[in-house]
């Protein structure tokens, strides 16, 4: 019996020559499947693109509303920034992409899936953990890990040979990835370190300079640390995301120039750009301080920090990662309220916070004559407090530092 194998289809040129290599390395039948996570770069014509390899079905799958709710909401809520600052657009496609191809590779009855990462970046592992979780059984063929052809001038005379058309286009200098939570932009003149991004690197947001003299006010709304609505107006989940990607992006915001560190052991160079992850995590975060505990705010960021590293490096449905989600979803529960900011020159500032779970008292906090706070409580309470210290330095003798005045 012929294999059948479920392809992670993007319609570019590996993609294309791997199409075809597996039908002819493994006498096999390809089916594409193509992913539309809100990419800027139409999917229209894949299909076609797709049976000109001789591929036997070719699937493309609108996950939007599934990307925007199962994988970017639960991220965002989670304040996920990998080292501190990539909201991870491609980190969090992956899962998904991977989800849908067990899920078309059962419906088809195909006994393999292949994808067309590279062997040296995070997409190989990310695709292959989430599918050794799905459906281990299924085999997974990584044809750029293996195959003969050593650079895209060789990858374009086979699709020739074959009848497949290639685009005359002038290659693109950047390996770029993107969907609607930010794009990701890597190689040729960017991989120094040195040099400056030059500005056609970027792809959805303008430069500071360029950006309007005339700053933007977002008014958002969250109800439970998601997003609903923009300048009063309730918008779907991606809707939202899309329409704040342009406001932002044309204002210059969520550019990101990263070196970073792979999963695979690499300091690599990346450029980011991510306008609406950008506001939102800001707005969020925000909110957040207004609305959570001390506590939970001070542990929910140090978990912030382990939940992006599972989602960076492939373990999106790993039970540690399930784990941490629901503790996340737990602490939402009053991350409600409306976040107001100025985007100006690829700037920033907040404008105003106001939510009904707010915890910030005016009662408690001002200085006036309304002031309610109980002065006299906080004698014994550092009576207690710093009881320990006075202990420890009774038994051994006081710090020792360098005195503030010389004695005369
Ligand atoms: N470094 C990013 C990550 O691992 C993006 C990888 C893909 N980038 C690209 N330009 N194709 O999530």
């Amino acid at each position: 019996m012929k294999e059948k194998i479920a392809l992670a289809y993007s319609g570019g040129l590996d993609t294309s020559v791997i199409a075809k290599w597996l039908q002819e390395q493994y006498h096999a039948e390809v089916i594409t499947v193509s992913a539309n996570l809100g990419q800027q770069k139409e999917l229209v014509g894949i299909e076609e693109k797709a049976y000109k390899t001789g591929a036997k079905k070719a699937i493309v799958l609108d996950l939007r509303e599934e990307f925007a709710t199962e994988y970017i909401f639960p991220a965002l809520k989670a304040g996920a920034l990998y080292e501190q600052s990539y909201p991870m657009a491609t980190s969090l496609g992956r899962p998904l992409i991977a989800k849908a191809l067990v899920e078309v590779a059962r419906a088809e009855a195909c006994t393999a899936v292949a994808h067309g990462c590279t062997g040296k970046g995070n997409d190989q592992v990310r695709f292959e953990t989430a599918i050794a979780a799905l459906a281990p059984d299924l085999k997974i063929y990584a044809p750029l890990r293996e195959w003969e052809f050593k650079s895209r001038q060789e990858e374009i005379e086979y699709c020739q040979r074959h009848g497949i058309p290639v685009k005359a286009t002038k290659e693109n200098p950047y390996s770029i990835d993107e969907n609607m939570w930010g794009t990701s932009i890597e190689c040729g003149i960017l991989e120094n370190p040195r040099v400056a991004p030059p500005e056609d690197a970027y792809q959805r947001t303008v430069s500071p300079e360029q950006a309007p003299n005339e700053s933007a006010t977002v008014e958002i709304e969250f109800e439970s640390g998601v997003p609903i609505s923009l300048d009063g107006k309730a918008l779907p989940p991606v809707e939202l995301i899309m329409k704040l990607n342009e406001i932002a992006g044309a204002h210059g915001i969520g550019r990101l120039d990263l070196i970073e560190n792979r999963l695979v052991g690499i300091k690599s160079r990346e450029l980011y750009e991510a306008p609406a992850a950008t506001v939102l995590h800001f707005a969020h975060r925000e909110l957040e301080r207004l609305t959570l505990d001390k506590d939970t705010m001070h542990y929910k960021a140090k978990i912030a920090h382990d939940y992006a590293d599972l989602i960076y490096n492939g373990l999106w449905f790993s039970p540690l990662r399930y784990a941490l989600s629901a503790f996340v979803e737990e602490t939402q529960k009053v991350v409600n309220g409306v976040v107001t900011l100025k985007l100006y020159k690829g700037n920033i500032t907040l404008l105003s916070r106001w939510s009904p779970n707010s915890l910030y008292d005016e009662r408690l906090a001002t200085y006036s004559a309304e002031d309610q706070f109980d002065h006299k409580a906080s004698a014994g309470f550092i009576k207690i407090y710093s009881l320990p210290l006075k202990t420890y330095y009774r038994i051994n003798g006081a710090p020792t530092s360098k005195p503030a005045i010389e004695a005369k």
